[in-house]
């Protein structure tokens, strides 16, 4: 072996060491398992074991979907009801999913639970000003989908050491 492979060797038991530190769901299992809505969990977090990574890669999927609702509620929000109150809540949870998102670099759990249940609340009452929409209303169903999502982003960020 030549100076060089050996290097490489110490290298990768180095990366190989300092990954078995980082932060898993308990025996390296799926996240996912500790969610409500397992199904919609898992085809966001894709396998990811890492629960800061899981819980990352779920709030930034929120958070797109969130500013795509914000835009379908804008035109409507005018004429008042559910849609002006989800409008002004879908801002105020980006606020705060934000927020998360620098509470998980900072590896801050507890910060990271007070602000994604900040943003569950908001969604929460965007979707109760949507209850009496009709079934079949599309916004009605995206605002249902966005508060399960953050209700799975709340129960992965468990899983974030504090
Ligand atoms: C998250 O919320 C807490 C409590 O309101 C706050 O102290 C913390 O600074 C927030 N995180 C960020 C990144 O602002």
């Amino acid at each position: 072996m030549s100076p060089n492979h050996h290097l490489v060797t110490v290298v990768l038991l180095l990366l190989t060491a300092s990954q078995s530190g980082v932060a898993r769901s308990p025996g390296g299992r799926d996240p996912c398992s500790v969610s409500d809505f397992k199904v919609l969990c898992r085809s966001v977090v894709k396998g990811q074991k890492n629960v800061n990574a899981a819980t990352e890669v779920s709030i930034r999927e929120l958070m797109k979907r969130t500013k795509k609702a914000k835009e379908a509620a804008a035109s409507g929000r005018k004429s008042g009801g559910g849609l002006k109150t989800c409008y002004s809540n879908y801002d105020s949870a980006l606020e705060n999913l934000q927020k998360a998102l620098n509470d998980i670099k900072k590896n801050d759990g507890f910060s990271l639970n007070i602000n994604l249940s900040a943003s569950l609340t908001e969604f929460d009452t965007c979707n109760d000003a949507m209850a009496g929409a009709d079934a079949s209303n599309v916004f009605a169903k995206s605002t249902n989908i966005l508060h399960e999502m953050a209700d799975n982003c709340l129960a992965l960020s468990t899983l974030v050491k504090q």
